[in-house]
């Protein structure tokens, strides 16, 4: 058969794929046998499906920041910036930050903490209007050294592999106050209930063999008023858009995956991953029948991804 032939071939049989896995995911997610889910397109036993998945973050961890740059064009940078925007935590914030990996939430809270201490600092000095060199000093040195004023963000992640980059991240740029990391997992937190003002996951919660049960758990350890927050890969909702994603996701990122960090299966689980997940609405239930109030999402860039919010009332 010659190479035009085969790659015809080979790209319907990948459209007939896509739309397979599009058509039936919310039916293999209803009516999957008892125990059984899915790991990308395959389908796995629930055990193994953690193992897998633990097995994707081992291999990937050291190279996943500069994979995720290079396969989102570092567009991933903008979708987290947007998540922490709708976030708009307060000085005291208490952030669990689930399948945290790496710690880029976690570093952006700080941020925002720290830019929010800041101006605060500052409004009060111009409030102030005949304070003395000293008095401003003074002031500013407070600032500092409250400067997260209480708040603290707790990475808790089930791969000890993705902490211990993230934990290195953190050194080297220099994060140390209000941070912790904890090994966890989404679907059994090792935390007290009513425990945190705000819980986000991101790009993590497709990866998790029980989403029900994470809810749950992400619903226990919220206090009362808490906000869910989600940022996940979604269902696209331009056809142009769409059409250009596939090629992008199929063709271009297990390649990217291979040439980069020498994993080509990996990266194949994560473009097929994304295709098994809930789309907007679906998902948007799942939080509701969890017990979540006032559940709503956001599309970014056309539906590529969704960030999904609730309300623990
Ligand atoms: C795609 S990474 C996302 C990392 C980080 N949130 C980010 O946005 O860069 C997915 C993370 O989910 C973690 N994960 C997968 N299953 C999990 C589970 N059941 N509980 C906690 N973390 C989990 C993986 O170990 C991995 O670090």
């Amino acid at each position: 058969m010659g190479v035009t032939a085969c790659g015809a071939l080979c790209g319907r049989h990948r459209q007939l794929l896509l739309l397979l896995a599009r058509g039936f995911c919310s039916g293999f997610r209803r009516f999957s046998a008892e125990g059984e889910t899915h790991f990308g397109f395959q389908t796995v036993s629930e055990a193994e499906k953690g193992e897998k998945v633990y097995q994707v973050f081992e291999s990937v961890a050291k190279k996943y920041d500069v994979m995720n740059d290079s396969m989102s064009l570092g567009i991933h940078r903008l979708w987290k910036d947007i998540l922490l925007h709708q976030m708009n935590p307060y000085p005291g914030t208490q952030l669990l930050d689930v399948a945290g990996g790496t710690g880029d939430i976690a570093f952006r809270f700080i941020n925002y903490i720290r830019s929010q201490r800041e101006r605060q600092v500052q409004q009060k000095l111009r409030s102030h209007q005949n304070l003395s060199w000293q008095e401003i000093l003074k002031s500013y040195q407070e600032g500092e050294q409250k400067s997260l004023g209480g708040s603290h963000v707790v990475v808790c992640d089930i791969n000890k592999e993705m902490l211990t980059v993230g934990k290195q991240k953190a050194c080297h740029l220099g994060y140390s106050e209000g941070l912790s990391w904890v090994v966890g997992n989404a679907e059994e937190l090792p935390f007290n209930d009513d425990k945190f003002d705000i819980y986000t996951i991101a790009f993590g919660i497709r990866n998790v063999t029980l989403i029900d049960q994470a809810l749950k758990e992400a619903y226990r350890v919220l206090k009362p008023g808490g906000r869910f927050l989600c940022l996940e890969f979604s269902q696209v909702n331009n056809p142009l858009i769409s059409r250009i994603y596939d090629l992008y996701s199929f063709q271009i990122i297990p390649v990217l995956g291979e040439i980069i960090a020498g994993d080509w299966k990996s990266y194949q689980y994560l473009v097929e991953s994304i295709r098994r997940f809930p789309a907007q609405e679906e998902f948007k239930e799942m939080i509701e029948d969890t017990g979540f109030l006032k559940v709503e999402y956001r599309n970014v860039s056309s539906g590529i991804v969704a960030i999904h919010s609730g309300f623990k009332l």
